[in-house]
């Protein structure tokens, strides 16, 4: 197939005319791995949707073809976002390759992956750190970007949802129809929302004969959903959901309740446990935060929560590659060894 990206590909379910400008780095279209090792420990056949591959390494390419073409369409001439990351880099990105937007993003200082920073600021977003969490940082954005004329892309923004309902889409076409379960992380809430509207439109229209049940996962040091209350100080390991009080609560509550889900919440041990196991197992190299969705049905599977369900198929989206988090990684590895170049010393290393 020669594929040209998700509004292309997905026209007729997205916002989109004839005069939209598509801004598109071809992302979508990525692969659905499946996990021999996860199968095993957990019963039900375990896929991984693999956001990772997107242009900018994460899920939110899909949400930002669409922001960027529609603010391009609106005659926006620049763009704002509060992130822990990956927003940014993807609306730097997508502002970049639109060659005509200015992109500016608020970040967390001292809270955001490192290959993450170098991304927004190689493609020129102007990038400012604030002495402050994520929650404040969005509700800087929203205070400007109601009162000057920049559009905003952060997942508030519908058409950021709109996109990344396309990768639900991309589940059933693959699987002939929605899973039972699908798994996913939970910061701001919005690829949540976004998962069960795709869901829903799907099976609204028999390209799907059922709807998953959506299982999120919040880190428990930055559970608001779980607690029922916002959290003024957000910590966790996984800084891209370390987020206090986020902005699609509501939606959240309902994709868990409409589909008979629900949120849950797991341990920095359990997310970095399922980091290490997805490498080492699965070839699947994904950042803290994505190894929260397959933390989840450990868990849950530990529970007996799947029990009667060895014929389902769970889907977990693995939001974004491990190479965003790089430092995270070292620190969880043994140092390589150093040794002379010298043949016998090597052999001798490697037991031969
Ligand atoms: N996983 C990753 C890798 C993320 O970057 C995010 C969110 C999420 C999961 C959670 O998705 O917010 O839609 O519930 N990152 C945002 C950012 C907040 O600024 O990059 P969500």
């Amino acid at each position: 197939m020669n594929w040209k990206g998700v509004i292309h590909h997905y026209r007729k379910f997205l916002p989109v005319t004839e005069k939209t400008p598509v801004i598109t780095l071809l992302e979508g279209n990525t692969p659905l791995v499946f996990s021999e090792d996860l199968t095993k420990a957990i019963g039900p056949k375990v896929y991984l949707k693999y956001e990772g591959l997107n242009p900018t390494g994460s899920f939110k390419d899909r949400g930002m073809t669409m922001a960027i073409s529609k603010a391009i369409e609106k005659g926006s001439k620049m763009v704002m976002c509060a992130s822990t990351g990956n927003t940014s880099a993807s609306a730097a990105a997508y502002s970049a390759k639109s060659g005509c937007l200015k992109c500016v993003v608020l970040i967390p200082e001292g809270n955001i992956a490192l290959g993450k920073l170098a991304q927004a600021m190689i493609h020129q977003a102007q990038v400012i750190a604030i002495k402050g969490n994520f929650d404040d940082a969005l509700t800087l954005v929203k205070n400007i970007t109601d009162h000057y004329p920049v559009e905003l892309v952060n997942s508030i923004n519908p058409f950021r949802i709109e996109g990344q309902k396309t990768a639900a889409f991309e589940i059933c076409d693959v699987l002939q129809g929605a899973p039972e379960f699908h798994a996913i992380p939970v910061g701001n809430a919005g690829n949540i929302t976004a998962y069960w509207k795709g869901y829903k439109e799907y099976n609204d229209i028999g390209r799907s004969k059922q709807l998953p049940k959506m299982l999120g996962f919040q880190a428990a040091g930055a559970a608001p959903i779980v607690l029922g209350h916002v959290v003024e100080k957000p910590e966790t390991i996984a800084t891209a959901i370390r987020i206090g009080n986020p902005a699609s609560w509501k939606k959240a509550e309902a994709a868990r309740d409409e589909s008979g889900g629900l949120i849950d919440s797991v341990t920095d041990d359990e997310i970095l446990d399922a980091y290490k196991r997805l490498a080492s197992k699965t070839g699947v190299f994904v950042e803290p935060a994505s190894a929260a969705s397959v933390a989840g049905i450990l868990k849950l599977s530990k529970q007996g929560y799947f029990k009667k369900h060895k014929d389902a198929r769970i889907v977990c989206t693995v939001t974004g590659h491990g190479l965003k988090d790089p430092n995270i990684a070292i620190k969880n590895i043994t140092e390589p060894v150093v040794l002379k170049a010298d043949i016998k010393a090597v052999l001798h290393e490697i037991g031969l």
